[in-house]
């Protein structure tokens, strides 16, 4: 339809004999009109993640971050190792996006839980706190499996915000989705 209007307006231009700009100009203003329609166009506010990014949070949950060995794969705490301290509850947590991101970023002060930005504690980004200051805690954060870069702790959060936060207890249906396939792991959860 706008485009409709676009050749119509061009084709007065080339129709009429005499030389005015009117013509240029509304073309200019229809194809603004165009360009700005459809920059303006609504689109969905709470955009779903893109299920590509989902899978890699999901790797780098599981893989290079290893969350699963602490907080088991499916964040309920049930941990994947038993030499590992104990993780909390993920899927009961009442952390918001930003607080899991800082939490990933800085880990837990006297506590168990990693700081997985590797400048945590160089430079005072994290609490305030450097180096020095975590000898006065009585626990002190173990180093992190591997240290993540803000992008992937980023689709880490995106992922535990769609997959595992306020998702309840797992169950079969939910597993099959969490993995995007009937997986071994499926298996021994309820259906
Ligand atoms: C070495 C074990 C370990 C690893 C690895 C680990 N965590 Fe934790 N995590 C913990 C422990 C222990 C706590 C509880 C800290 C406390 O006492 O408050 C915790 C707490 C958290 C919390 C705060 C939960 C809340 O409700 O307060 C978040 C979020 C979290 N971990 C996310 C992660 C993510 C994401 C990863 C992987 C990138 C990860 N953790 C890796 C041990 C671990």
């Amino acid at each position: 339809m706008r485009l409709a209007w676009l050749i119509f307006v061009r084709g007065g231009v080339t129709d009429t004999r005499e030389q005015s700009v009117w013509p240029h100009v509304c073309s200019v203003v229809v194809a603004v009109a165009i360009v700005a329609g459809l920059l303006l166009a609504p689109r969905p506010t709470a955009q779903a993640p893109d299920p590509s990014d989902l899978a890699e949070g999901l790797r780098l949950y599981q893989q290079k971050g290893n969350c699963q060995a602490c907080h088991g794969w499916s964040g309920d705490g049930h941990k994947a190792d038993n030499q590992m301290p104990d993780g909390a509850n993920l899927r009961e947590t009442k952390l918001n996006r930003a607080a899991l991101v800082m939490t990933i970023k800085c880990g837990r002060l006297n506590s168990q839980m990693p700081a997985f930005d590797k400048f945590a504690y160089s430079d005072g980004r994290c609490y305030g706190k450097t180096e020095a200051d975590l000898k006065a805690y009585a626990t002190r954060m173990p180093d992190p499996p591997s240290t993540l870069q803000a992008r992937e702790i980023d689709l880490i959060a995106d992922f535990m915000m769609a997959k595992i936060v306020g998702k309840g207890p797992m169950d079969h249906t939910k597993c099959v989705e969490f993995w995007g396939s009937d997986v071994e792991a499926c298996r021994d959860v309820p259906k």
